[in-house]
């Protein structure tokens, strides 16, 4: 049998700090370790992420998670003597809290027995990312391990094939060749794609947002109706309570019935807006009100996606439709797009993450990372950038 593998994540796109340790042993996945450190409560205030309040906070953020995950997967162990401080400072000449930090933790704590560190490049946020791959640069050079960047969207599709073997904590990643070619929707606060894929590590986008993604749109109608940050969860939790029926809200459906695979969700924020914009100010403020805009806005957003993916099942026939990314963790989205699925294409096999790990964590970048290095890929220097390269992975 091949000898284990553990694989340290890194993810730091956005506005989560979140880190993971991964065993992979021939077909078995083992969730050793994983902590995320959130910036809801900071981000909040602003009604959404500002990138360099993330970087600060990552910055503050990385060396508590990574003991955490260390300790939580029993790796943590303290030298006998501590010897030297490592010299940080051209790796990390621009992050000097996360320095003198990392410099403190590794002139006290043992070099863990990790084979490789791997660390979201891109897409995301370029201030927040480059917090994390500086991290794991530092961490590659003073460890001596390999170190791989990974496309943060393959993490997201990646999760959902994950399944769960009866025992501790494992998993198998499901690529059995029949389950090709799949459909893969992607729905973050950054990203709303339609992807084939016809294997692992092979991938074509076949459609993206023109604007807005999907939620982003929840996130910036949440702020409007000052539900808070992030706006998904508190949309969704309005959008399932009792409805009174008092208001009938249309909000129109973008791009529903063009041709394309593309995504548009500008215009329907403007409609909130507008919509908004002429209710008086009693109206504007009353549960009732919120809620019926909520499920209307909720609803808008399920249809358009899930219209287009069937659209896509039928187009490309294909045996799979796999979720990723943070709107994912939307019990309706999930529960519909299933059902109508399994309606008009019983045949084919439906795949969503478990909701803890549809948001943003560091085990979806340890499996995108194992994946990428069994089929060879090595990192020569990693750049961060607000773009995907999934379709050229
Ligand atoms: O994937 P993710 O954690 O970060 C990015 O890569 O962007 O996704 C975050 C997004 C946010 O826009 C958040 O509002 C949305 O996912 N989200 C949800 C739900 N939970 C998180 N949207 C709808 N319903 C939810 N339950
Ligand atoms: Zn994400």
């Amino acid at each position: 049998m091949k000898p284990s593998m553990i694989i340290l994540g890194i993810e730091t796109s956005c506005d989560d700090t979140a880190l993971a340790l991964l065993e992979v042993q021939g077909e078995t996945y083992r969730i050793l370790s994983q902590e995320a450190s959130s910036q809801t409560a900071l981000h909040k205030k602003w009604g959404g992420v500002v990138p360099n309040l993330a970087q600060r906070e990552h910055q503050r953020n990385l060396v508590p998670v990574l003991k955490k995950v260390l300790e939580e997967a029993d790796l943590l162990n303290k030298k006998k003597s501590e010897k030297g401080t490592p010299d940080l400072h051209i790796l990390l000449e621009r992050e000097q809290e996360l320095q003198k930090k990392l410099s403190h933790f590794l002139s006290q704590y043992e070099k863990p027995p990790i084979d490789l560190i791997s660390v979201t490049s891109h897409p995301g946020l370029e201030p927040a990312l480059w917090v994390g791959i500086n991290f794991a640069k530092a961490l590659s050079a003073t460890w001596n391990i390999p170190l791989l960047g990974v496309d943060h969207l393959e993490g997201h599709l990646l999760v959902s094939l994950l399944e769960e073997e009866k025992s501790n904590n494992s998993f198998r990643l499901l690529h059995a060749p029949e389950m090709f070619p799949a459909l893969a929707l992607i729905v973050s606060g950054g990203h709303t794609a339609l992807l084939l894929m016809e294997g692992l590590g092979v991938y074509r986008m076949i459609g993206e947002t023109r604007d807005d993604a999907a939620g982003e749109c929840f996130d910036k109608v949440a702020r409007l109706l000052s539900l808070g940050y992030p706006g998904g969860p508190a949309i969704a939790k309005k959008a399932a309570e009792k409805q009174s029926g008092e208001y009938s809200i249309v909000l129109p459906r973008p791009m529903i019935h063009t041709k394309d695979y593309d995504f548009s969700f500008s215009g329907l924020k403007t409609a909130v807006l507008y919509d908004f914009q002429k209710r008086s100010s009693q109206v504007k403020k009353s549960a009732s009100y919120v809620r019926a805009m909520a499920k209307e806005v909720e609803q808008a957003i399920c249809d358009v996606l899930i219209s287009k993916t069937l659209k896509a099942v039928q187009e490309y026939g294909v045996h799979t439709v796999l979720m990723g990314g943070g709107v994912v963790a939307n019990e309706h989205l999930r529960t519909e797009l299933k059902n109508l699925l399994h309606k008009d294409f019983p045949a084919v096999l439906f795949r969503a993450p478990n909701i803890p790990l549809c948001t943003d964590n560091g085990v979806m970048i340890a499996i995108a990372a194992f994946q990428n290095w069994e089929q060879g890929k090595r990192t020569t220097t990693i750049q961060a950038s607000s773009h995907t390269t999934i379709s050229e992975i």
